[in-house]
């Protein structure tokens, strides 16, 4: 029997409810949420993605206010517009859209960032809370890849879950998310010897390198939960060209896992989904 589709568009949209709700709920109190988003620079996948925030948060009744540079902006200029937006009381969360130009140091903007408005989860302080396990904002597309795997009713607490991958935005807070859930992790990557001797035991396994057909269905153990972060092009001259695909060859696995995320349709929106979610829950907390 083929996987069961886990629906991110679907599933999503329930969790945008969800904010919509908490977000009225502060505006009738007079508070409410504000996400401020950056764009430097002329991105066209930038761009794409900004705007998907932008609409997503009208959606929920969360201000976004969309602050656009030029490429030239300075380093200098963008750290004093984030300075700008931490004292911002109407700001709850600030967004600065990756990649930066290359003059200006990303890390260092992203350091500026106040924690308590850090929504995307990607400073130093954030990756520490969630080492430690304090109360923090969560990276959204991990954080995402979380929900998406207790939407399918499997208890984590005990299963083998296998992270392929380990950059700091998705893979690493994806295995510390994973422990937290009581799951036993393995993070594989580029240098890992023999990927499938890992796969192949895992019951959850989250791909997130970047580059398709990295999971094929020999790889996978029947009935597990299998998470597609990829998000690659299928190149000219192949069928199906210029096609959007995961990491993982769905065709294939799908016939041998148990549950399985599209692309598009399934990590994708609930990136967004938990942005909104950090963004409405840093108003409460500042509320
Ligand atoms: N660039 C691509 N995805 C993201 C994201 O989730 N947040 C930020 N800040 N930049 C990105």
């Amino acid at each position: 029997m083929p996987a069961t589709l886990i629906d991110g568009s679907a599933l999503a949209l329930q969790i945008r409810g969800g904010v919509a709700e908490r977000a009225a709920a502060l505006t009738a109190r007079g508070r409410t949420p504000g996400l401020a988003v950056i764009l430097v620079g002329d991105d066209p996948a930038s761009h794409v993605y900004v705007r998907n925030k932008v609409k997503a948060c009208e959606a929920a009744g969360i201000r976004s206010v969309l602050e656009r540079y030029p490429a030239e902006l300075t380093e200098a200029a963008l750290l004093e517009r984030v300075a700008a937006l931490n004292a911002d009381a109407t700001i709850h969360g600030i967004l600065v859209q990756l990649p930066l130009p290359r003059h200006i140091d990303a890390k260092k903007v992203i350091e500026a960032i106040d924690a308590s408005k850090d929504v995307d989860g990607y400073s130093v302080l954030s990756a520490g809370e969630l080492m430690a396990g304090l109360p923090g904002f969560r990276p959204c597309t991990p954080y995402g890849c979380m929900k998406l795997i207790e939407s399918t009713g499997v208890a984590l607490r005990g299963k083998h879950a296998v992270v392929i991958g380990r950059s700091n935005t998705v893979g690493k807070p994806m295995g510390l998310l994973l422990l937290q859930a009581d799951a036993t992790v393995t993070i594989c990557h580029s240098a890992t010897a023999d990927l499938a001797v890992h796969t192949r035991q895992a019951d959850v396994v989250v791909a997130a390198v970047g580059r398709r057909n990295t999971l094929t269905a020999d790889m996978v153990k029947p009935g597990a939960i299998v998470i597609d972060v990829g998000m690659n092009r299928v190149p000219d001259g192949e069928p199906n060209a210029g096609k959007l695909c995961g990491d993982v060859d769905f065709d294939g696995v799908r016939e041998v896992a148990g549950w399985i995320t599209p692309v598009p349709g399934g990590v994708g929106p609930m990136t967004i989904a938990m942005l909104l979610v950090n963004t409405v829950e840093s108003a409460e907390r500042s509320a």
